[in-house]
């Protein structure tokens, strides 16, 4: 697998041949869509599906006997304790993602035409506290008696949004460079969605939740840090 960019025959752009730019040109003006609408349409059909839509999953009901049973048990509270249910059942996913991206991403080192050893420890130390952030989740989930295998409307939600840095990471042509943007696209959401969590649990009534998460909130910021640190190292150095 090649680093960064490189110059070649790239076809792609209009510079590339004024005379069949000119004939486009002409040609958006003469064919039309065989098809009617506009976007417009499209956006009112939207708004139609959207209202007629049903929504995705539904959060299940705690209190399960092996949750109940738990000596750590803390009592579901709050006016909707559903929410931070949902919002912890989605990061469970992607935690459990992260952990797959960076398995995959420690691959592509691996492959590269240049393996960096160092980098691949630092991938694996992320790797590893992705991981730890997984059990720590599955464990509070089960702290409030709920079920950490049942997925949520939110965890079905994160899947999705995972699969373009997925489709990167896991294309074998992409090279090390454009992988560490598509792990900073996650690292910057996992982030955010750490401090919403935590203040998700404050506000429900869950401190020693809350104090937990904060550690891994801790760890969050030092993976950001990470990845920027090695994405701005990697291309400034191609550039100088
Ligand atoms: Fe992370």
């Amino acid at each position: 697998m090649a680093h960064a960019a490189k110059l070649g025959t790239n076809l792609t752009g209009v510079q590339m041949s004024p005379k069949d730019t000119e004939r486009l040109l002409d040609a958006v003006n003469d064919i039309h869509p065989d098809v009617p609408g506009d976007s417009a349409g499209m956006m009112a059909e939207r708004a139609v599906r959207t209202a007629e839509a049903d929504r995705i999953g539904s959060v299940p009901i705690p209190g399960s006997a092996k949750g109940m049973l738990k000596s750590s048990f803390d009592m579901m509270r709050g006016k909707s304790p559903e929410v931070l249910l949902d919002k912890m059942g989605e990061r469970l996913a992607y935690e459990r993602n992260g952990v797959r991206l960076y398995d995959a991403m420690i691959a592509k080192v691996k492959g590269s035409d240049t393996p960096d050893s160092a980098l691949i420890g630092t991938l694996q130390h992320i790797r590893d506290e992705e991981y730890e952030h997984m059990m720590l989740v599955a464990k509070h989930i089960e702290t409030l008696g709920a079920d950490p295998t049942a997925q949520t409307p939110c965890a079905d939600v994160v899947g999705v949004l995972g699969l373009g840095p997925l489709q990167v990471i896991t294309d074998p042509r992409t090279n090390v460079e454009q992988c560490m943007n598509a792990l900073l696209t996650i690292e910057l959401t996992d982030n955010a969605a750490w401090e919403l969590l935590i203040e998700l649990a404050e506000a429900g009534g869950h401190s020693n939740i809350a104090k937990d998460f904060k550690h891994a909130l801790d760890q969050e910021n030092d993976h950001l840090v990470k990845v920027k640190t090695l994405m701005r190292r990697d291309l400034t150095a191609q550039v100088k």
